[in-house]
C-alpha cells in the first residue's frame, strides 16, 4: 500500500533542550508548542518487497546520516509489524530544512504517519506521537492538531503528546521570519547533549513547572501580553543555555538581533509582538492577526530577510491521497 501525510511544523512556547533517554528522545521537562498551518512536510510511503534496502529521497537528496535517521524509524515500524519489507519514502519540504524551522518535527510527524499507515498499522493518536518522538523528540508535537503539549512522562509510553486547544482557540498569527537558508552545522541532537553542561541548566528545570502554569493560565485567557511575555523569556533562557554550554552553540546572526529590538521598539510604539526562536537564526514573531500588516511593514526594514511566511494555529499530521510517486 502506497500511502501519504502532511504534517505542520511546530514552534515551542515552551522549550524542548535536553534530554533523560538519548536513545528514546525523552525529554527532561515538558514542552507547549504550536502547528504552524503554512510550513510542512508531505511525505510518501511505499513497504515493497522487491526492495534490498530503503530507498529515501528528502527535497530531492538521499545524504546517508538523513537516511539513516529515517531506516531506524523504519525498523521500529518493521519490528511492530513483524515484517522485513523495505520501503520507498519520498518526502519533500516547503520550507528550507535544518535551518531551524523545525523541518525535523514536520519531517518524521509526516514519516511516523505515512508509514505506519503504509504498513497497515492501526495506532492511536498517542502511539503515533510516541513513535514520531523517536525520529525527532519535537515530531510528537506535530501529530495532534492546534496548541499541544509534551508530557515529558518517563518512559516509551508515557512520553506523549496531546492536544489542549483546537487551532482556533486564539487569532494569532505566527510569523516565520527567514533569515537564512543555509543547515546549521550542529543539529539539535549534539545541543540536548551539551545542555547540562550549562551551569544554568538546573536553575532553568527547578523553574519550569511554575512557568509552564503561567503560560497554561495565559493561553487559557487569551492574555498576548503575559503569554508572550513568558514565550520571549523562555526563548532567551534556552538560547542563553545554549550560549552558556561545552562548547559554546551560538545560532544567532546579527539580523536575528536587529529583529528582537526591532520587536521591542514595535512594542514600544504600541504594537503588540513578541519573537521566540527554535535552535536556529530565525526569529519567529507573534501578534494578533489584526496587527499582522503593521508587523510586516516594520519588519521589511530587515535587509537581510530571505522571505516571511505568515502562519495561523494549525492541524497536526493526516492522510492524504496526493501521492508524490
Ligand atoms: O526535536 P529536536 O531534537 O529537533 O529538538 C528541538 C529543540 C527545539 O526546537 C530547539 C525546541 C523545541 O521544543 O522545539
Amino acid at each position: 500500500m502506497k500511502t501519504t501525510a502532511t504534517a505542520p511544523s511546530n514552534i515551542a512556547f515552551i522549550k524542548y533542550w535536553g534530554q533523560k533517554n538519548q536513545l528514546l528522545n525523552i525529554p527532561l521537562n515538558d514542552s507547549i508548542s504550536v502547528n504552524l498551518d503554512n510550513l510542512f512536510t508531505t511525505t510518501t510511503v511505499q513497504f515493497d518487497p522487491k526492495l534490498k534496502k530503503d530507498s529515501v529521497s528528502i527535497d530531492g537528496k538521499s545524504e546517508a546520516k538523513e537516511v539513516k535517521r529515517v531506516s531506524s524509524l523504519l525498523d521500529t515500524i518493521r519490528n511492530i509489524k513483524r515484517s522485513k519489507e523495505f520501503a520507498k519514502v519520498v518526502s519533500v519540504n516547503n520550507f528550507p530544512k535544518g535551518s531551524g524551522l523545525a523541518s525535523s518535527a514536520s519531517g518524521f510527524a509526516a514519516l511516523a504517519v505515512a508509514a505506519t499507515a503504509a504498513a497497515g498499522l492501526k495506532l492511536s493518536e498517542k502511539e503515533l506521537t510516541t513513535i514520531a518522538r523517536l525520529g525527532s523528540g519535537s515530531a510528537s508535537r506535530s501529530i495532534p492538531s492546534g496548541f499541544v503539549k509534551w508530557e515529558k512522562g518517563k518512559d516509551h509510553s508515557s512520553s506523549y503528546a496531546h492536544s489542549i486547544h483546537p487551532k482556533n482557540h486564539w487569532d494569532i498569527n505566527i510569523i516565520a521570519v527567514i533569515l537564512s537558508n543555509f543547515e546549521k552545522k550542529i543539529g539539535s541532537a549534539q545541543g540536548h547533549a551539551m545542555a547540562s553542561t550549562s551551569p544554568f541548566y538546573q536553575a532553568r528545570l527547578k523553574n519550569l513547572p511554575s512557568k509552564i502554569k503561567d503560560l497554561e493560565k495565559a493561553l487559557i485567557k487569551k492574555d498576548l501580553k503575559t503569554f508572550c511575555g513568558i514565550v520571549e523569556q523562555e526563548s532567551l533562557e534556552m538560547h542563553s543555555i545554549m550560549l552558556t554550554s561545552t562548547p559554546s552553540l551560538i545560532y544567532w546572526l546579527p539580523a536575528s538581533i536587529e529583529v528582537m529590538k526591532l520587536c521591542q521598539k514595535m512594542r514600544a510604539d504600541g504594537t503588540l509582538v513578541y519573537f521566540t526562536f527554535d535552535a536556529g537564526s530565525q526569529p519567529i514573531l507573534f501578534c494578533m492577526q489584526k496587527d499582522t500588516k503593521n508587523v510586516l511593514k516594520n519588519i521589511k526594514a530587515v535587509k537581510s530577510i530571505k522571505k516571511i511566511i505568515v502562519n495561523k494555529p494549525g492541524d497536526g499530521a493526516k492522510l492524504t491521497n496526493k501521492h508524490l510517486f
